[in-house]
């Protein structure tokens, strides 16, 4: 054989083993990832050997061992199959332990003998997709975990669509409030600072999260009843009549018109209706008092006051922070729920820091966001907006 073609040869012999490892790594990665926990080395190494040609293979000699797997591997295992009577911790105990951060983990027992402690637990504790008796065949014990494979997937694919619903869900309000926010040219961005500064209230009081995620619902759709309202009421550039004022305040009631026949947001149809009531009953649309009214439309009615007097209208300039603060202590009792203004006591500076960064602010709080991807804060760089001072 000449050099050269040697040469070549060489080349493509070493080609060909790179394409091999690259398509290697390829189905490595497509592969579901299986941690087998046994004490005994001949039973590892047999089951390893019966699964690998399938699956991505982890192995453990006990339960102290495979936590430690977990802790880093957990967002690559589809599945654990792990033996019962085993040095330092029992099966289920180590399982168990994996069911309280990874649920959807599917899990699979193996145990020597009949042991109806281990049964009770696994199904009680651990969430087992199976209990198998040893000995096994591991030709049996794979259709075993392909069934589990079968189910993770399953459960997968049900989570992505939920996920994918969900999604779809609150990019629509999302996009209707900014739609709203679009409409009326002098508040523009309102109702996304009336929802985080609902968002900051709430979550001063301590309230649960799915609470919160309604209560940003609410403050994003809180005006959807102004879709109603003729443009030039909404932006009139001037003080409105008694008339155009009756017209506009019909917006409260409007949303509950609309909102209702949305089964899901039927509290945020209830709330979004009554952020215009008043503590002392002197509110519209339903002059409803005290704690008739809804707590989530207390809190917006706070959020909604501080951002109607902090913006610029286009026959006034928006109050300094210090004197809309004033303000709404002063009408602690009157047109708030007291309780509320002593948390919003609390929290003012805030509002302040917050109508200064919005955007960075409602990443922060928001619970819609969370729910879709966490966000990482620190890559907002945002511009202070810059408020005009009261002349
Ligand atoms: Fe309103």
């Amino acid at each position: 054989m000449l050099l050269n073609e040697y040469e070549l040869n060489q080349n493509n012999l070493e080609k060909f083993k790179y394409l091999m490892s690259s398509l290697e790594k390829e189905r490595e990665q497509d592969r579901h990832t299986i941690l087998i926990v046994d004490d005994e080395f001949n039973n590892l190494q047999l089951l390893k050997r019966t699964l690998r040609k399938k699956y991505n293979i982890l192995t453990a000699s006990n339960g102290i061992e495979a936590l430690e797997v977990v802790q880093k591997e957990a967002s690559n295992i589809s599945l654990i199959v792990s033996d019962q009577r085993m040095p330092k911790m029992t099966g289920t105990e180590f399982l168990s332990k994996v069911s309280e951060n990874h649920p959807y983990i599917v899990k699979i027992l193996l145990t020597g003998y009949t042991d109806l402690e281990a049964m009770v637990d696994g199904v009680n504790k651990c969430n087992l997709f199976q209990y198998v008796s040893k000995p096994v065949d591991p030709h049996d014990l794979e259709l075993i975990i392909n069934d589990g494979i079968g189910a993770y997937e399953l459960t997968l694919s049900k989570n992505t669509l939920l996920n994918d619903l969900r999604e779809l869900f609150f990019t629509t309000i999302k996009s209707i409030s900014s739609a709203l926010d679009a409409k009326d040219t002098y508040t523009h961005g309102h109702s996304h600072r009336v929802t985080l500064f609902s968002l900051i209230i709430a979550q001063e009081m301590g309230l649960n999260d799915s609470y919160i995620e309604e209560i940003e619902t609410a403050g994003l759709l809180h005006d959807i009843g102004k879709i109603g309202v003729p443009e030039d009421i909404l932006c009139k550039p001037g003080k409105l009549t008694d008339e155009e004022y009756c017209i506009i305040k019909q917006h409260a009631g409007q949303a509950r018109k609309i909102l209702d026949s949305i089964p899901s947001l039927k509290h945020v149809s209830l709330w979004a209706s009554c952020h215009h009531e008043r503590w002392d009953g002197n509110g519209y649309p339903n002059k409803l008092k005290g704690e008739e009214i809804p707590l989530p439309a207390r809190i917006l009615a706070v959020a909604d006051t501080y951002d109607a007097m902090t913006s610029n209208r286009s026959y006034r300039k928006g109050l300094p922070h210090e004197v809309a603060v004033e303000e709404i202590k002063n009408c602690s009792g009157s047109q708030f729920d007291p309780c509320i203004i002593e948390v919003f006591k609390e929290i003012e500076d805030m509002f302040k820091e917050a109508s200064l960064y919005p955007i960075k602010y409602y990443n922060k709080y928001s619970r819609l966001n969370k729910a879709l991807q966490d966000e990482d804060i620190s890559k907002y760089s945002e511009e202070p907006v810059m408020k005009m001072e009261i002349q």
